[in-house]
């Protein structure tokens, strides 16, 4: 089927079953038009609620399937593919940070919002890329240990240098997988353009940014500024805005950056999510989701 008539069955089925789309903005094209809210995860996080719908179908990866469901326990939420998982958000057993808080208690344990539930239950806040630094800040105790992403947790070490910030050995195999010459190599090409990079980039390559931001402050900048720009972070955002900004030139970072779990998603398991003949419905044991959903609450009234 053509993308515009499979476009067209999605929207008219949607509307039958009073279901919305949410979309990370690592999505293709095809999903991002016909979807009803699109953002980073702190967008598709906060802004949740305002929406009325019975159903969600939740096009990105599963922790921000279970975070929506927590956020929004009346809705029912379906990930289309039930493999598209973010491989940092299994990388550390929840058993060795109740262990490390067993031994200190007087630390905060600060979690990038790619945790799995479990992860986050045993967690006292959880930021996003575009929040961390913003929250880490407003919190009242010194000592904070960082997981699991220690790129991220570097980037809002160096600025915070009030806070003992202590990290963990866990990133994001794609982010951190660009060297350092890639980055030397991409402004040796591009030297008048504007280097934005995601802060899961490693600390060494984020030395070189113009700007260090989420997935929607680099859009933000992009699409609000005449320059070239270096698209540091997953290579679609690169791709992105090039279509809805031609007269500009948009160059990937990397073409190591694509994320095979945020691009398993197409069209068609959209569509399936949708008439109940595909995707994985987001079902959670009440106990873990209430222990899981402090720490989300707390990122959300620090940050907001
Ligand atoms: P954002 O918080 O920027 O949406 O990042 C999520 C993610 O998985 C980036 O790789
Ligand atoms: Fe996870 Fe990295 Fe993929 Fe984002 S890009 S979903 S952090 S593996």
């Amino acid at each position: 089927m053509m993308t515009k008539d499979l476009q067209e069955q999605i929207l008219k089925l949607k509307k039958e079953k009073d279901a919305c789309i949410f979309a990370h903005s690592y999505q293709s094209p095809d999903i991002l038009e016909i979807a009803d809210l699109t953002g980073d995860s702190f967008a598709l996080s906060v802004k949740a609620k305002a929406y009325a719908c019975k159903t969600v179908i939740l096009c990105g990866v599963r922790f921000m399937a279970e975070t929506l469901k927590m956020l929004c326990p009346e809705k029912t939420v379906v990930l289309p593919v039930a493999d598209a998982t973010c491989p940092m958000a299994e990388q550390i057993a929840p058993e060795r940070v109740l262990a490390f808080k067993k031994e200190h208690p007087e630390f905060a344990v600060v979690a990038y919002i790619n945790t799995s539930t479990e992860l986050k239950a045993v967690c006292d806040v959880c930021v996003t890329s575009s929040s961390a630094l913003q929250i880490v800040e407003k919190l009242p105790q010194k000592d904070i240990l960082f997981i699991p992403d220690k790129n991220l947790g570097s980037f809002v070490k160096a600025k915070l240098p009030q806070k003992n910030i202590v990290l963990w050995e866990g990133f994001c195999p794609v982010h951190n997988a660009v060297t350092l010459e890639e980055v030397l190599a991409a402004k040796a090409a591009h030297p008048s353009a504007k280097l934005l990079m995601h802060p899961e980039l490693s600390a060494d390559a984020v030395r070189f940014a113009d700007v260090v931001g989420s997935t929607a402050d680099i859009l933000r900048y992009a699409m609000t500024h005449e320059e070239d720009c270096i698209i540091g972070t997953e290579k679609s955002i690169a791709d992105y805005l090039s279509l809805v900004r031609p007269e500009h030139r948009y160059y990937p970072l990397s073409k190591k950056l694509m994320c095979p779990d945020m691009r398993i998603t197409n069209l068609s398991d959209v569509y399936h999510a949708l008439n109940g003949s595909g995707g994985l419905e987001i079902e959670l044991d009440e106990a873990l989701c209430r222990q899981a959903k402090r720490p989300i609450d707390e990122m959300i009234r620090l940050g907001s």
